[in-house]
């Protein structure tokens, strides 16, 4: 398998070959990071970080991964490049690419991300755009692999917006792996219908299968694996919390749903979560709209079946397995 000096900007570009190389790639580099078994295969090489939307994850999982792989990284904040207001992508990119092995990038739209690989000459990671979110369902395939032992026949059901980064790409994903995808959310946050029946040809050679629904005891029947984010994402305006509540509150991960799914069901969520008061966005919901708890019910994100702190650790082995693969030797 050699991806060397290949782009990751959404998993449609990749087969399940390389998918699946990828996942055991972390696995690998996992089993060396706990064993302390040194793997700085890319000694000496610098990546740039771009981050036009703010992150924990992403951002710590490249920096370390970088770091363990024997690189130095550049972090650059949404305030802090030219990138958009003073330099257009192309130029960005040219210029980077000049300096950089690699470059990760999380913003706004897939063209983005897209004109900066298109332009830049060296590997692009996409660190999450508003379409897609590759690395994140690469964590989240690792998790299930080790919570199951397999990914194929998986049930996974996703519930909440599900037009959006984690809904594709979790769609994407399973549809290459062979597992059976379940949007179950209320009919106007379906997924685009083009993404879906490209997912449907892709779930025809793999085994997998895609199910829209929007009921939910029907709906969650059984899976293995219940999956939530956020109901409105990173540059959404504000406006949208009442629609989004409204429409999708019967669509929260409860205590019920998990009972309703297969009794060693795992509850996952890309994270950050709101299932609590403990954050400045969770008071302001709950004063302008009394709820203490969104997507998740704090009982089932505290759960014995929760895995949301398994993937977050996995985020960091698989970005790892990202860069190690694609940047060249
Ligand atoms: N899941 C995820 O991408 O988290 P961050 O926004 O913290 O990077
Ligand atoms: N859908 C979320 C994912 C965060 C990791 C967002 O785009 O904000």
């Amino acid at each position: 398998m050699n991806l060397r000096g290949r782009s990751f900007l959404t998993l449609k570009d990749y087969t399940r070959e390389e998918i699946l190389y990828l996942i055991s790639l972390a696995a690998q580099l996992k089993t060396q990071k706990k064993g302390r078994i040194s793997h700085r295969n890319h000694e000496g090489k610098n990546v740039a970080l771009i981050f036009e939307k703010t992150s924990t994850r992403t951002r710590c999982a490249f920096e370390v991964a970088a770091h363990d792989l024997g690189m130095e990284v550049t972090y650059l904040d949404p305030s802090g490049s030219q990138i958009g207001k003073k330099e257009s992508i192309a130029d960005t990119a040219r210029v980077l690419g000049r300096m950089y092995d690699g470059i990760e990038y999380r913003g706004f739209g897939q063209e983005v991300v897209e004109a900066l690989a298109e332009h830049a000459g060296v590997p692009v990671w996409n660190g999450l755009t508003n379409e897609y979110h590759p690395t994140q369902v690469l964590a989240d395939m690792l998790t299930i692999q080790e919570k199951f032992g397999r990914l194929e026949g998986i049930r996974l059901v996703y519930m909440g917006d599900a037009r959006y980064n984690m809904g594709n790409s979790l769609m994407i994903v399973c549809a290459k792996l062979g597992l059976h995808y379940t949007a179950c959310t209320r009919k106007d946050y379906f997924p685009g219908a083009e993404l879906v029946e490209q997912c449907r040809e892709w779930a025809k050679e793999s085994g997998g299968s895609i199910t829209l629904t929007e009921d939910v005891k029907a709906g969650t029947a059984g899976a293995d694996v219940i999956y939530t984010d956020v109901w409105v994402s990173m540059g959404e305006p504000e406006e949208v919390w009442e629609e989004r509540i409204n429409a999708l509150l019967p669509y929260r991960v409860t205590a019920e749903v998990m009972a309703n799914a297969s009794e060693d069901a795992v509850f996952m969520h890309c994270l950050p979560a709101f299932h609590d008061l403990n954050t400045g966005i969770g008071r302001q919901i709950h004063e302008k709209f009394g709820l203490t708890e969104m997507e998740v019910t704090d009982d089932v994100f505290e759960s014995a079946q929760s895995v949301v702190f398994d993937e977050a650790e996995n985020r960091m082995h698989t970005i790892k397995a990202v860069m190690d693969a694609t940047l060249p030797l």
